[in-house]
């Protein structure tokens, strides 16, 4: 049966190869982007100015699933990050997920039987990573906001979140622009590569769906090993 979602990020790489998997298995997808995203192919797309659920437009139609994408990657010393610049983390990686979910959440209950909400978190919250303080605080409230709020909305509608390590995005760019850089950072994960737009998609692809139906609450650790596995 053809699902409707909505991505709010739309313009993210992972973003955009999760759109590409669930349309060709049939699905609508529907972007919000700080973008121009008209030459996207999504289903439908609205350029808003920020994700504040005062700036984010009304859509009619029943949701089935609602991914929020945006995020940032700003590694600092810690002495270095200003409370503005913990502030600006925090309010694109976690206070904008809580307002488009807030924006959007009649029409997830419109949906059932059991509409999915998937949340992008990191690596950096299950594994302490130097210079990774401000993303490390911003995408730790996600995960608690993933499992407060799947407690609060079950059984009507799931709640989840990926947690990937270094994929290979523009996010990620800086870290793996050069071949030295890129192999240190291969070497670093128990699998021996980073990860790649089609790792994550699968992953979301799956908490979007009715193959997890039965899932909610839960961080799904995407990382080649990272957080949990060490090589001895
Ligand atoms: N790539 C990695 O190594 C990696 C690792 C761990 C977690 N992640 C997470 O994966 C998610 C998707 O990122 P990506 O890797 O696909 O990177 P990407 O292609 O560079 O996408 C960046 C995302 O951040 C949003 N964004 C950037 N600056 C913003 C701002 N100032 N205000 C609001 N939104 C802004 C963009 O939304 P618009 O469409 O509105 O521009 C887009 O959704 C992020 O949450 C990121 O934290 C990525």
């Amino acid at each position: 049966m053809q699902k409707t979602y909505l991505f709010a990020g739309a313009s993210s790489a992972i973003a955009q190869e999760t759109h590409r998997q669930l349309r060709a298995e049939g699905h609508r997808v529907i972007g919000l982007s700080t973008k121009d995203i008209g030459e996207l192919g999504y289903s439908a797309y609205h350029q808003v100015s920020e994700y504040s659920k005062d700036f984010l437009p009304e859509i009619a139609q029943p949701l089935d699933g609602l991914v929020y994408f945006p995020g940032t990657i700003n590694l600092k010393p810690f002495h270095r990050i200003t409370e503005e610049a913990f502030m600006q983390e925090y309010k694109i990686n976690a206070l904008g997920a809580v307002s488009v979910v807030q924006r959007y959440l009649q029409n997830l209950k419109n949906a059932p039987p059991t509409p999915s909400i998937v949340f992008i978190s990191t690596v950096a919250v299950a594994q302490g990573m130097n210079f990774h303080t401000a993303i490390g605080m911003a995408k730790g409230a996600i995960e608690g906001l993933t499992l407060a709020l799947a407690a609060e909305l079950a059984p009507t509608i799931r709640v989840n979140a990926v947690a990937p390590s270094l994929t290979t995005t523009p996010l990620a760019d800086k870290l793996i622009n050069a071949p030295e850089k890129l192999e240190a950072s291969s070497k670093r994960h128990p699998m021996r590569r980073i990860g790649q737009p089609e790792d994550i998609a699968h992953a979301i692809g799956f908490l979007l769906g009715e193959q997890s139906s039965w899932v909610t609450g839960q961080i799904l650790r995407v990382d080649g090993g990272m957080s949990s596995v060490r090589m001895m």
